[in-house]
């Protein structure tokens, strides 16, 4: 049976309607209309339709949209600045050349910035498991760990100020 819920996706509420058993993903894509969320494999194992759910990297393919009421929800389109701006994560991204066909990137971004939010001074091992769940198929790996430590490097120098 249907039921509506709400959503708290970017710090904006939205009302849907879902069945008990609507994927997050869907939800966020198709409902709501924030494509930036990639589907990739739909069971798990590809890390594209990575989303922060109360700061933490969460795969909302296989995830029931039911099961994040009352959570923040962070998609890509959430973390850009507030005048529209790219986020700085984001920037480093495109410096370092990391974005090649860009499926990947929402979510690589993503647990990327989850890791550094809450540890600001990453390992390049921290920096692979963080981003162990994310497939680029288009094997960038090397430029995005560039882009990440970069990224890294720039808050940790911003914090030392
Ligand atoms: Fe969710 Fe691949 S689409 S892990
Ligand atoms: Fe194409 Fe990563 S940039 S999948």
């Amino acid at each position: 049976m249907k039921q509506v819920i709400t959503l708290n996706i970017n710090n904006q509420d939205y009302e849907v309607l879902v069945t008990p058993m609507d994927l997050l993903v869907d939800v966020i894509r198709k409902t709501v209309g924030l494509t930036g969320t990639k589907k990739g494999c739909g069971q798990g194992d590809c890390g594209a339709c990575t989303v922060l759910i109360d700061g933490h990297p969460e795969l909302s393919c296989i995830k029931l949209a039911v099961s994040a009421v009352g959570k923040k929800i962070t998609t890509i389109e959430g973390i850009a600045n507030e005048d529209g701006s790219l986020h700085p994560l984001q920037e480093a991204f495109l410096d370092e050349g990391a974005v090649q066909c860009g499926f990947c990137t929402p979510g690589m971004i993503l647990s990327s910035k989850a890791l550094i939010d809450r540890n600001p001074n990453p390992t390049r091992h921290e920096i692979k498991t963080a981003i162990s769940g994310n497939t680029c198929r288009c094997t960038g790996y090397i430029n995005i760990i560039a882009a990440v430590e970069s990224y890294a490097k720039a808050v940790a120098e911003k914090e030392a100020k």
